[in-house]
């Protein structure tokens, strides 16, 4: 392998700290999938190949901790139907298992390719990619398999809903879970996840799948409190899970337990945004101490987007947080949600998973919302794979 060197840069964002670590008019050097030396312009060293920044921002890629980028079909009515007035719910998953059973193996691969390629185009480095419209044993794996290709970041997402034709036999749908799917995706997943909420599934039934997903080596994480304050958060909490995600409707007290124990909790504005629901306000996760993830939650039902640039957007816009703390969360916070020290920030021996911005501001990335070009270099050894 070769060094790069990036020079010329205008601000350098490193992440060495929760104020982003910016090096002013600074160079970067990267060889064999990391980060080798960063430091000022005039003192850069040379290397065998070099690329100019021409003065603009180099940020980490983002870590978009957060995806359900495997699926078929889309969801364009449900969107309107939200748009006219009627609630988000969950039952409208349904719709998109029967379409992701039906496609193939190749069918699914392309879509996943296609929204890897848009995500990276938009300064993505890593992606989390969940299951979860399977619902049985075949689809879920052909959807972590595929997954797998793109992604070591995969998750088990068995329990997204119990499926339309298990209804009558919830207890068996659940069993079936901890089981036999469980056992057959495993090799194919690093994380376990449930959505624990209002139509999905309670604490208790959450409590016992995570459990068995743990005692076969994955590692938990959750969704909770997106439809309804029903003590996802506080589950997240008690197992220790890396993140719970969504945290629309959180109480105080659930904040002070998620700080307690360490549990970074993952923000979505991308699902209130399309499911025309209220924000949850991020100064209380950070006035609590809570560590903040942002991540897109592309899907096609409740957040259609990959763009992590949005994301700042929406956040800096409609949750109250700043510019430099939604860039942190975007990129460091995801880092966490995946218990990751590698990624997120561009210090000495990172992955070399780096975006060049045509601007002289990070701030203008979400002021232009989605309109900032950028070069998305993901050079690390364990960056994201676009076949
Ligand atoms: O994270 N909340 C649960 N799952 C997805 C939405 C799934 C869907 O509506 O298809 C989410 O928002
Ligand atoms: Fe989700």
């Amino acid at each position: 392998m070769t060094a790069t060197v990036v020079r010329n840069i205008g601000q350098l964002i490193t992440n060495s700290d929760s104020s982003l670590g910016i090096i002013e008019n600074a160079a970067l050097v990267f060889e064999n999938g990391k980060v080798q030396w960063i430091g000022p312009n005039s003192s850069a060293p040379a290397a065998d190949s070099s690329i100019n920044a021409e003065g603009g921002v180099v940020t980490p890629g983002f870590v978009d901790s957060h995806t359900h980028l495997v699926f078929a079909g889309d969801r364009t009515q449900d969107y309107v139907a939200r748009m006219t007035g009627s609630k988000y719910s969950s039952g409208g998953i349904n719709t998109t298992v029967s379409a992701t059973r039906a496609a193939s193996e190749d069918e699914l691969r392309e879509t996943t390719r296609r929204l890897v390629s848009r995500a990276r185009s938009t300064g993505t480095t890593t992606l989390e990619v969940k299951s979860g419209y399977g619902l049985n044993t075949e689809t879920e794996l052909k959807i972590l398999k595929v997954a797998r290709e793109f992604t070591h970041e995969t998750t088990f997402l068995g329990a997204h809903i119990v499926p339309s034709e298990k209804i009558n036999s919830r207890d068996s749908y659940i069993d079936e879970v901890k089981t036999t799917m469980l056992q057959a995706v495993k090799p194919y997943a690093k994380w376990i996840d449930v959505f624990c909420d209002t139509g999905a599934f309670s604490v208790d039934e959450a409590r016992e799948i995570l459990k068995a997903g743990i005692a076969e080596g994955l590692k938990p994480r959750l969704h909770g409190n997106q439809l309804g304050n029903t003590g996802g958060a506080e589950l997240a909490a008690e197992l220790k899970v890396a993140s719970v995600d969504h945290c629309t409707h959180i109480s105080d007290s659930a904040l002070s337990a998620l700080a307690d124990a360490g549990v970074v909790a993952t923000l979505l504005p991308g699902a209130e945004f399309f499911t025309r629901s209220e924000y949850p306000n991020a100064k209380r996760f950070f006035d609590a101490g809570v560590d903040v993830a942002l991540a897109t939650d592309c899907n096609p039902g409740s957040s259609f987007m990959t763009s992590m640039p949005v994301v700042i957007s929406l956040a800096v816009r409609e949750m109250q947080m700043t510019p430099t703390q939604a860039f942190y969360a975007a990129t460091k916070g995801g880092a966490l949600a995946l218990q990751r020290t590698d990624i997120g920030h561009l210090n000495v021996g990172a992955e070399a998973d780096l975006v060049i911005w045509q601007t002289k501001s990070f701030e203008s990335i979400p002021y232009r919302m989605g309109e900032v070009e950028c070069q998305t270099i993901s050079g690390g050894v364990n960056s994201l794979k676009i076949s």
